[in-house]
Protein backbone atom coordinates (compact mmCIF):
# COMPACT_ATOMS: atom_id res chain seq x y z
CA UNK A 1 0.00 0.00 0.00
CA UNK A 2 2.83 2.24 0.27
CA UNK A 3 2.57 5.45 2.15
CA UNK A 4 0.61 7.40 0.81
CA UNK A 5 -3.09 7.44 1.31
CA UNK A 6 -5.87 5.29 -0.41
CA UNK A 7 -8.76 4.86 -1.46
CA UNK A 8 -9.81 0.94 -2.62
CA UNK A 9 -13.21 0.77 -4.39
CA UNK A 10 -14.12 -2.67 -4.89
CA UNK A 11 -16.94 -3.43 -7.19
CA UNK A 12 -18.89 -6.43 -6.80
CA UNK A 13 -20.00 -8.44 -2.84
CA UNK A 14 -19.87 -11.75 -3.96
CA UNK A 15 -17.01 -14.09 -1.87
CA UNK A 16 -14.65 -12.55 -3.99
CA UNK A 17 -15.14 -8.69 -3.49
CA UNK A 18 -16.04 -9.37 0.38
CA UNK A 19 -12.53 -11.82 0.53
CA UNK A 20 -10.55 -9.08 -0.84
CA UNK A 21 -12.34 -6.14 1.19
CA UNK A 22 -11.72 -8.55 4.59
CA UNK A 23 -7.79 -8.91 3.76
CA UNK A 24 -6.70 -5.49 2.73
CA UNK A 25 -8.77 -4.59 5.89
CA UNK A 26 -6.60 -7.20 8.07
CA UNK A 27 -3.57 -6.18 6.15
CA UNK A 28 -0.99 -5.05 8.96
CA UNK A 29 -0.23 -2.14 6.51
CA UNK A 30 -3.51 -0.84 6.29
CA UNK A 31 -4.46 2.06 8.66
CA UNK A 32 -7.98 2.82 9.18
CA UNK A 33 -6.99 6.85 9.08
CA UNK A 34 -5.77 7.20 5.53
CA UNK A 35 -7.03 4.29 3.75
CA UNK A 36 -10.79 3.41 2.61
CA UNK A 37 -11.97 0.35 1.44
CA UNK A 38 -15.74 0.77 -0.15
CA UNK A 39 -17.60 -2.41 -1.66
CA UNK A 40 -19.75 -1.90 -4.07
CA UNK A 41 -22.84 -4.59 -4.59
CA UNK A 42 -25.35 -4.70 -6.88
CA UNK A 43 -28.09 -6.56 -5.18
CA UNK A 44 -26.75 -7.62 -1.75
CA UNK A 45 -23.71 -9.12 -0.63
CA UNK A 46 -23.42 -12.97 -1.74
CA UNK A 47 -26.56 -12.04 -3.97
CA UNK A 48 -25.06 -14.12 -7.16
CA UNK A 49 -23.00 -17.33 -7.82
CA UNK A 50 -21.61 -16.85 -4.18
CA UNK A 51 -25.02 -17.43 -2.11
CA UNK A 52 -25.71 -19.91 -3.94
CA UNK A 53 -23.04 -22.39 -4.80
CA UNK A 54 -22.10 -25.59 -3.37
CA UNK A 55 -19.61 -24.85 -0.91
CA UNK A 56 -16.72 -27.08 -1.55
CA UNK A 57 -13.26 -26.19 -0.88
CA UNK A 58 -10.62 -29.23 -1.27
CA UNK A 59 -7.22 -28.67 -1.12
CA UNK A 60 -7.26 -30.91 -4.31
CA UNK A 61 -9.18 -28.96 -6.03
CA UNK A 62 -7.81 -26.79 -9.43
CA UNK A 63 -6.43 -24.88 -10.23
CA UNK A 64 -3.19 -26.38 -8.04
CA UNK A 65 -1.53 -23.23 -7.72
CA UNK A 66 -4.77 -21.52 -5.68
CA UNK A 67 -6.56 -24.06 -4.36
CA UNK A 68 -4.28 -25.54 -1.54
CA UNK A 69 -3.71 -22.04 -0.60
CA UNK A 70 -7.33 -21.57 -0.88
CA UNK A 71 -8.52 -24.78 1.59
CA UNK A 72 -5.55 -23.68 4.38
CA UNK A 73 -7.08 -20.00 4.50
CA UNK A 74 -10.90 -21.45 4.80
CA UNK A 75 -9.22 -23.54 7.78
CA UNK A 76 -7.58 -20.95 9.44
CA UNK A 77 -10.74 -18.31 8.72
CA UNK A 78 -13.15 -20.76 10.31
CA UNK A 79 -10.91 -20.98 13.12
CA UNK A 80 -10.48 -17.34 13.83
CA UNK A 81 -14.03 -16.38 13.13
CA UNK A 82 -16.02 -19.02 14.59
CA UNK A 83 -17.38 -20.52 10.94
CA UNK A 84 -18.35 -23.96 12.35
CA UNK A 85 -20.88 -21.87 14.09
CA UNK A 86 -21.57 -19.06 11.72
CA UNK A 87 -21.27 -20.56 8.33
CA UNK A 88 -21.17 -24.05 9.16
CA UNK A 89 -17.87 -25.02 8.16
CA UNK A 90 -17.69 -28.54 8.51
CA UNK A 91 -14.97 -31.12 6.96
CA UNK A 92 -16.67 -34.13 4.54
CA UNK A 93 -15.95 -37.03 2.19
CA UNK A 94 -16.54 -36.34 -1.32
CA UNK A 95 -17.08 -38.87 -3.61
CA UNK A 96 -17.74 -38.98 -7.77
CA UNK A 97 -20.88 -41.68 -8.06
CA UNK A 98 -22.28 -42.73 -11.42
CA UNK A 99 -26.41 -44.32 -10.95
CA UNK A 100 -29.62 -44.51 -12.36
CA UNK A 101 -31.96 -41.73 -11.63
CA UNK A 102 -36.12 -42.55 -12.19
CA UNK A 103 -37.97 -40.20 -13.14
CA UNK A 104 -40.38 -38.75 -10.49
CA UNK A 105 -44.29 -38.77 -11.05
CA UNK A 106 -44.20 -41.27 -13.61
CA UNK A 107 -44.70 -45.11 -13.63
CA UNK A 108 -41.43 -46.58 -13.50
CA UNK A 109 -40.30 -48.37 -17.02
CA UNK A 110 -36.87 -49.03 -18.17
CA UNK A 111 -37.11 -45.93 -20.74
CA UNK A 112 -37.72 -43.57 -17.70
CA UNK A 113 -34.40 -44.21 -16.08
CA UNK A 114 -31.53 -41.75 -16.76
CA UNK A 115 -28.10 -41.81 -16.38
CA UNK A 116 -27.17 -38.66 -14.05
CA UNK A 117 -23.28 -38.19 -12.35
CA UNK A 118 -23.02 -36.07 -9.15
CA UNK A 119 -20.63 -34.97 -6.55
CA UNK A 120 -21.68 -36.68 -3.17
CA UNK A 121 -21.18 -34.47 0.41
CA UNK A 122 -20.99 -36.90 3.43
CA UNK A 123 -20.29 -35.73 6.64
CA UNK A 124 -19.74 -39.33 8.14
CA UNK A 125 -17.02 -41.79 6.98
CA UNK A 126 -17.02 -44.96 5.26
CA UNK A 127 -14.98 -45.11 2.23
CA UNK A 128 -16.57 -47.61 -0.29
CA UNK A 129 -19.98 -46.65 0.49
CA UNK A 130 -21.38 -44.24 3.01
CA UNK A 131 -24.71 -45.34 4.78
CA UNK A 132 -25.61 -41.44 3.96
CA UNK A 133 -25.72 -42.69 0.59
CA UNK A 134 -29.34 -44.36 1.36
CA UNK A 135 -31.40 -41.72 -0.48
CA UNK A 136 -29.90 -43.34 -3.77
CA UNK A 137 -31.41 -46.44 -3.71
CA UNK A 138 -28.18 -48.95 -3.33
CA UNK A 139 -28.66 -51.56 -6.21
CA UNK A 140 -28.85 -47.55 -8.62
CA UNK A 141 -25.47 -47.27 -8.24
CA UNK A 142 -23.17 -48.07 -10.47
CA UNK A 143 -20.16 -46.58 -9.62
CA UNK A 144 -18.52 -44.52 -6.21
CA UNK A 145 -15.11 -43.13 -6.38
CA UNK A 146 -13.82 -41.44 -3.54
CA UNK A 147 -12.42 -37.66 -4.09
CA UNK A 148 -11.56 -36.54 -1.12
CA UNK A 149 -10.97 -36.84 2.46
CA UNK A 150 -12.51 -35.18 5.76
CA UNK A 151 -8.14 -34.00 5.68
CA UNK A 152 -8.48 -32.43 2.49
CA UNK A 153 -12.23 -31.38 1.56
CA UNK A 154 -14.31 -29.38 3.81
CA UNK A 155 -17.70 -27.24 2.39
CA UNK A 156 -19.04 -24.20 3.75
CA UNK A 157 -22.46 -22.82 3.09
CA UNK A 158 -21.69 -20.19 0.71
CA UNK A 159 -23.89 -17.62 1.56
CA UNK A 160 -23.47 -17.56 5.08
CA UNK A 161 -19.57 -17.36 4.61
CA UNK A 162 -20.00 -14.47 1.86
CA UNK A 163 -22.17 -12.53 4.84
CA UNK A 164 -19.82 -13.36 7.47
CA UNK A 165 -16.64 -12.54 5.92
CA UNK A 166 -18.05 -8.97 4.86
CA UNK A 167 -19.58 -8.21 8.36
CA UNK A 168 -16.10 -9.47 9.64
CA UNK A 169 -14.60 -6.75 6.69
CA UNK A 170 -16.94 -3.89 8.35
CA UNK A 171 -15.84 -4.39 11.48
CA UNK A 172 -12.12 -3.48 10.39
CA UNK A 173 -13.82 -0.55 8.69
CA UNK A 174 -14.91 -1.16 5.06
CA UNK A 175 -17.78 0.28 3.77
CA UNK A 176 -20.45 -1.52 1.96
CA UNK A 177 -22.59 0.11 -0.39
CA UNK A 178 -26.11 -0.81 -2.11
CA UNK A 179 -24.70 0.26 -5.58
CA UNK A 180 -24.64 -0.27 -9.37
CA UNK A 181 -21.18 0.50 -10.95
CA UNK A 182 -21.93 2.47 -13.81
CA UNK A 183 -18.33 3.10 -14.93
CA UNK A 184 -14.63 3.63 -13.77
CA UNK A 185 -13.32 7.23 -14.71
CA UNK A 186 -9.99 8.11 -15.74
CA UNK A 187 -7.87 11.17 -15.32
CA UNK A 188 -8.02 12.96 -18.45
CA UNK A 189 -9.28 9.25 -19.98
CA UNK A 190 -4.94 8.54 -19.12
CA UNK A 191 -5.53 5.33 -17.35
CA UNK A 192 -5.18 6.27 -14.20
CA UNK A 193 -8.23 5.72 -12.25
CA UNK A 194 -10.24 8.87 -10.78
CA UNK A 195 -13.48 7.33 -9.56
CA UNK A 196 -15.93 5.01 -10.03
CA UNK A 197 -20.08 6.32 -11.19
CA UNK A 198 -23.14 4.12 -9.33
CA UNK A 199 -26.58 3.91 -9.02
CA UNK A 200 -27.64 3.96 -5.61
CA UNK A 201 -30.10 0.82 -5.54
CA UNK A 202 -32.64 2.79 -2.74
CA UNK A 203 -33.06 6.18 -4.64
CA UNK A 204 -31.54 5.82 -8.29
CA UNK A 205 -29.70 8.37 -7.26
CA UNK A 206 -26.44 8.66 -9.00
CA UNK A 207 -23.21 9.11 -7.33
CA UNK A 208 -19.45 8.63 -7.39
CA UNK A 209 -17.09 7.61 -5.45
CA UNK A 210 -12.96 8.63 -5.62
CA UNK A 211 -10.84 6.21 -6.29
CA UNK A 212 -7.10 5.33 -6.17
CA UNK A 213 -7.75 2.32 -7.51
CA UNK A 214 -10.21 -0.14 -8.64
CA UNK A 215 -10.37 -3.72 -8.30
CA UNK A 216 -13.50 -5.83 -10.28
CA UNK A 217 -14.68 -8.32 -8.88
CA UNK A 218 -18.12 -8.34 -10.32
CA UNK A 219 -18.74 -12.31 -11.74
CA UNK A 220 -19.64 -12.91 -14.72
CA UNK A 221 -20.91 -9.10 -14.88
CA UNK A 222 -17.31 -8.23 -15.09
CA UNK A 223 -17.57 -7.40 -18.71
CA UNK A 224 -20.04 -4.46 -18.44
CA UNK A 225 -17.57 -2.69 -16.07
CA UNK A 226 -14.24 -3.61 -18.40
CA UNK A 227 -15.42 -4.87 -21.95
C1 LIG B 1 -24.42 -24.05 -8.89
C2 LIG B 1 -23.02 -23.63 -8.53
C3 LIG B 1 -22.25 -24.41 -7.68
C4 LIG B 1 -20.95 -24.05 -7.36
N1 LIG B 1 -20.26 -24.80 -6.48
C5 LIG B 1 -19.01 -24.43 -6.08
C6 LIG B 1 -18.30 -25.18 -5.11
O1 LIG B 1 -18.80 -26.18 -4.60
N2 LIG B 1 -17.07 -24.75 -4.74
C7 LIG B 1 -16.49 -23.63 -5.31
O2 LIG B 1 -15.38 -23.26 -4.93
N3 LIG B 1 -17.15 -22.90 -6.23
C8 LIG B 1 -18.41 -23.27 -6.63
N4 LIG B 1 -19.07 -22.53 -7.56
C9 LIG B 1 -18.39 -21.37 -8.15
C10 LIG B 1 -18.46 -20.16 -7.21
O3 LIG B 1 -19.80 -19.94 -6.81
C11 LIG B 1 -17.96 -18.92 -7.95
O4 LIG B 1 -16.67 -19.16 -8.46
C12 LIG B 1 -17.89 -17.72 -7.03
O5 LIG B 1 -19.11 -17.52 -6.32
C13 LIG B 1 -17.56 -16.47 -7.83
O6 LIG B 1 -17.57 -15.38 -6.94
P1 LIG B 1 -17.46 -13.90 -7.47
O7 LIG B 1 -17.39 -13.03 -6.26
O8 LIG B 1 -16.38 -13.81 -8.48
O9 LIG B 1 -18.79 -13.64 -8.32
P2 LIG B 1 -20.36 -13.43 -7.93
O10 LIG B 1 -20.80 -14.28 -6.79
O11 LIG B 1 -21.09 -13.56 -9.21
O12 LIG B 1 -20.38 -11.95 -7.42
C14 LIG B 1 -20.35 -10.84 -8.27
C15 LIG B 1 -21.20 -9.77 -7.63
O13 LIG B 1 -21.03 -8.58 -8.38
C16 LIG B 1 -22.25 -7.88 -8.37
N5 LIG B 1 -22.21 -6.96 -9.51
C17 LIG B 1 -22.26 -7.26 -10.82
N6 LIG B 1 -22.16 -6.15 -11.57
C18 LIG B 1 -22.03 -5.12 -10.70
C19 LIG B 1 -21.86 -3.70 -10.87
N7 LIG B 1 -21.79 -3.13 -12.07
N8 LIG B 1 -21.78 -2.93 -9.75
C20 LIG B 1 -21.84 -3.50 -8.50
N9 LIG B 1 -21.98 -4.83 -8.31
C21 LIG B 1 -22.06 -5.63 -9.39
C22 LIG B 1 -23.31 -8.96 -8.45
O14 LIG B 1 -24.55 -8.49 -7.95
C23 LIG B 1 -22.69 -10.08 -7.62
O15 LIG B 1 -23.15 -10.07 -6.28
C24 LIG B 1 -20.38 -22.87 -7.92
C25 LIG B 1 -21.17 -22.06 -8.76
C26 LIG B 1 -22.45 -22.42 -9.05
C27 LIG B 1 -23.27 -21.51 -9.95
C1 LIG C 1 -13.15 13.85 -4.92
O1 LIG C 1 -12.10 14.38 -5.68
C2 LIG C 1 -12.35 15.71 -6.15
C3 LIG C 1 -11.23 16.10 -7.10
O2 LIG C 1 -9.96 15.84 -6.53
C4 LIG C 1 -12.48 16.65 -4.94
O3 LIG C 1 -12.75 17.95 -5.37
C5 LIG C 1 -13.61 16.15 -4.05
O4 LIG C 1 -13.68 16.91 -2.87
C6 LIG C 1 -13.40 14.69 -3.68
N1 LIG C 1 -14.59 14.21 -2.99
C7 LIG C 1 -14.50 13.54 -1.84
C8 LIG C 1 -15.83 13.10 -1.25
O5 LIG C 1 -13.46 13.27 -1.29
Amino acid sequence: MGSKDKSIVITGGGVIGSCIAYYLTSHPRYDRKSHTVTVLEASSIGGGASGKAGGVIASWAYPSCLAPLSYRLHCELADKHGGIQKWGFRHVYCADVDAMGEAVGHAATTQDYAHFHSHIFSSRSNKQFPPELDWITPDKITSYTELGRPENTAQVHPHLFTNSIADAAIENSARFITGYATSLNQINNGGQIKSVSYEAKQTNELNEINATDVVIAAGPWTKNLLP
